[in-house]
């Protein structure tokens, strides 16, 4: 088989890259070593940036994620059992982000791939990438008990954090900036009305950090801090209700409607780049780059960005015969990662208790937040940043 561009993974970057190669003209498979059933099951964050979602209407999907996410104006913060309002949609010149399921976001674009008719091979294994430092590489793979070869112009690695590509890069030619946090978040979804329809609630109390979200006005995702090795059996889910309550004021405690739960799990915490984002004709976007931790939810809208950039290098490449934005890409893709970056571990630190945070930590952590919601300066810098910073901001 030969393809113009093998994109490796079909999580929200492989897919929308895809699609916006496809309405480019641009050829490209996906090879994806889970089935669709998998890749849907997995339950990730769901506030999209204005960017994110103008990229969705781009790709041609936009119609669901306007008719069914849900805006936010503004996000609430919890301390010292006491909740505060920051109106980050009068604070940014009216931008606001969406609330609408990475799942969902996953979906839409499997559908738009398959009305197109575009070649996806799931369950491939072995996915191996070859000669990317040529101008000729190629993709092998075990489909059905065979060996398959892709012969394509680029590689796309939009392979996850645990994906093939990156660690295919010869050792050397990469660096790795990685911090890992000393807790996980325990996820819960139920099917029971979000206690904040319309603003995302982040709760820091001397119990640990919690979070109310939602995925729509009839099912909610909440979070609380818990310790790395904590085993999800150990949550019942009155005991998770019960966690929950306890970090929040006590009115927003009180207005929580439980119900069971369809899923539970913990996830670990890591800020992770990996320089550069091009090896020759391989090109990473999204997790395989890059991951955030989840306070601020900037994971699918950095991958996003990441596709916007690489799409538009890779038409400018095939329109313009140019290399100037294949030569920028990881370079203008890495300037956007490090602010986001910047942002999730600010809000990660200011937000969770630590080991050491101690009461000396806490106080410092209850003082910069009171400073955060009354000064109309601080609120602004988390506003701008929860709504993304523009596209190449600062250059
Ligand atoms: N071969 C083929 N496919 C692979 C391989 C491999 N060796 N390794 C991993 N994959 C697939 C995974 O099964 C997955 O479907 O690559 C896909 C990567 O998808 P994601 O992990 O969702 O990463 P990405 O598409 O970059 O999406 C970023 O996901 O984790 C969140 O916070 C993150 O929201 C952000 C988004
Ligand atoms: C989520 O909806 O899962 C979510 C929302 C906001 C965050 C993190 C996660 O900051």
């Amino acid at each position: 088989m030969r393809t113009q561009v093998a994109i490796i993974g079909a999580g929200p970057s492989g897919l929308l890259l895809g699609q916006l190669l496809h309405k480019a003209g641009i050829a490209n498979v996906i090879i994806e070593r889970q089935s669709p059933d998998y890749v849907l099951g997995r339950i990730r964050a769901g506030i999209l940036e204005q960017t994110t979602v103008d990229m969705l209407h781009e790709a041609g999907m936009g119609e669901r994620v306007q008719a069914e996410g849900v805006v936010h104006h503004s996000i609430e913060l919890v301390f010292s059992g006491v909740r505060h309002a920051i109106d980050v949609h009068g604070l940014t010149g009216g931008k606001v982000v969406t609330a609408y399921g990475q799942t969902e976001v996953t979906r839409d674009l499997m559908d738009a791939r398959n009305a197109a008719g575009l070649t996806t091979v799931y369950e491939a294994s072995q996915v191996a990438v070859h000669d990317f430092d040529s101008n000729s590489p190629r993709v092998t793979y075990q489909k059905d008990g065979q060996t398959h070869t892709l012969d394509c112009d680029f590689i796309a690695g939009c392979d996850g954090f645990h994906g093939v590509c990156r660690a295919s890069v010869p050792e050397g030619a990469v660096t790795e900036y990685e911090k890992v946090y000393p807790f996980g978040w325990l996820g819960v979804l139920a099917d029971v009305p979000p206690v904040s329809p319309h603003s995302i609630v982040y709760g820091n109390s001397e119990r640990g950090f919690s979070l109310c979200s939602m995925r729509s006005l009839t099912r909610s995702r909440y979070y609380v801090q818990c310790p790395m090795d904590d085993k999800v059996e150990a949550w019942s889910d009155q005991r998770f209700w019960d966690e929950l309550r306890s970090r929040l004021d006590p009115a927003l405690a009180e207005r929580i409607v439980t119900g069971p739960t369809l899923e539970k799990s913990i996830a670990p915490l890591r800020s992770f780049v990996a320089e550069p984002m091009r090896f020759g004709r391989m090109f990473l976007a999204g997790d395989a780059a890059h991951i955030v931790p989840p306070t601020g939810a900037k994971g699918l809208n950095l991958a996003a960005s990441d596709v916007k950039y690489l799409s538009g290098a890779l038409i400018e490449f095939y329109a313009e015969k140019s290399a100037a934005g294949i030569d920028t890409y990881s370079q203008r893709a890495l300037a956007r990662i490090w602010k986001a970056e910047r942002f999730s571990w600010w809000l990660t630190s200011l937000m969770h208790k630590f080991p050491d945070t101690g009461a000396f930590g806490q106080r410092m952590q209850e003082a910069e937040l009171e400073y955060l919601v009354n000064s109309t300066a601080a609120s602004t810098v988390l506003a701008e940043n929860y709504v993304g910073l523009p596209l190449d901001w600062g250059h």
